[in-house]
């Protein structure tokens, strides 16, 4: 089912079907070892996409429940209003509940409820070619910003520098360029040639499964590490930033990223490394105060104990503790890098500033 080619990958992982009924996905589960495609056409189908990771990272999960909110509109175009502002709320509600961490998925939501809100008076037709017109700014918006994070990402490091980074915040994550990734890719775009170390970020390997293929493919000298072995890359003088993306930023700077971020960010420390996260506006919120705010996913033991084994590696009865997700203290943060400009400390001053 190839709506779209596999070079387009480099381009995001999501799209809308040509003839709009369908939202469609690279299945990030299968990566590398296959290429598939899920045509997503329900509200079933969208909240099970992104609870079991098939579309993955918060700005593509922000796009993908855009494009969502439209395709799940196109079967309510009998509707007055009310039944179907009623009914979108519903549905929106329904999609928001599958993660909870990344900010994006409830801001996509939100913004496209705002058309919703602000087509009372139009007919049910009109509203439906609107939302279809919001998730496509979404998602055009989301290549700029990338393009722009990209941009400012790029100004912070030189030529043969080694980045670290941590699980995925490439284009798969996103759409062109990616965060965390884009000024890797836009300065091998220049000439520009960087070494990368990937960690492979247990128990789910994003590192390993998705941001080394990226970097694979588009011709960039790219090293897999485990977890484990930041910390001796980095004593080695073999890193000079390290670059991750964020899935929520609180108002004082905290930021919530794939689990084991924190600790590459310690880490940094100690070492005296440079340490940013990059993101778009959209992952920062305001409303947020600190990272205590911020409601981290739990996930299922198995992820730990037998996902990518042929036998369970611990005893049935063995407790896991699965985090997807934990919180950075702004303290250990260098600087957070937008698509408005790069923000550095007091972070709770300069980030209002960003929103002013
Ligand atoms: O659980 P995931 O794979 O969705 O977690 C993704 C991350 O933590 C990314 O770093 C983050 O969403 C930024 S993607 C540009």
């Amino acid at each position: 089912m190839p709506f779209f080619k596999e070079e387009d990958l480099m381009s995001g992982s999501v799209h809308l079907s040509e003839d709009g009924s369908a939202v469609v996905i690279v299945d990030q589960t299968k990566l590398p070892n296959r290429t598939e495609y899920l045509a997503l056409r329900t509200k079933e189908d969208i909240y099970d996409a992104i609870k079991v990771l098939a579309v993955r990272g918060a700005p593509a999960i922000g796009i993908c429940a855009a494009y969502a909110m439209y395709v799940v509109s196109r079967g309510k175009a009998g509707m007055d209003y009310e039944e179907f502002a009623a009914s979108m709320q519903a549905d929106g509600e329904f999609i928001n509940s599958s993660r909870p961490t990344a900010v994006n998925l409830s801001w996509a939501i939100r913004r496209q409820m705002g058309v919703v809100e602000a087509g009372r008076g139009k007919s049910t037709e009109e509203i439906i070619n609107d939302l279809k017109a919001g998730a496509i700014a979404i998602h055009r918006e989301d290549i700029e910003m990338c393009g722009r994070i990209s941009e400012y990402g790029l100004s912070l490091v030189k030529p043969g520098d080694g980045i670290l980074t941590h699980c995925n915040a490439g284009p798969l994550a996103t759409s062109k360029y990616g965060t965390a990734i884009g000024p890797i890719l836009l300065g091998k775009e220049r000439g520009v040639d960087f070494k990368v170390f990937a960690d492979e970020t247990r128990p789910l390997l994003q590192g390993a499964r998705l941001t080394s293929y990226e970097l694979e493919k588009a011709g960039v000298d790219v090293t897999l590490i485990c977890d484990n072995m930041a910390s001796m890359v980095m004593k080695n003088g073999w890193v000079q930033a390290c670059f991750v993306g964020c899935d929520r930023i609180a108002a004082n700077g905290d930021f919530a990223n794939k689990i084991g971020t924190s600790g590459v960010a310690i880490l940094a420390k100690h070492y005296g490394i440079p340490f940013y996260t990059l993101g778009p506006t959209s992952t920062i919120d305001m409303n947020c105060p600190t990272g205590a705010d911020i409601r981290i996913e739990l996930r299922e033991p198995d992820e730990i104990k037998t996902m990518w084994y042929e036998k369970p590696m611990a005893l049935p009865e063995t407790k896991c503790f699965n985090p997807s997700f934990d919180v950075t203290d702004h303290e250990l943060l260098t600087a957070i890098v937008t698509d408005r400009g790069i923000v550095y400390p007091p972070f709770d001053v300069n980030l209002k500033k960003l929103f002013a």
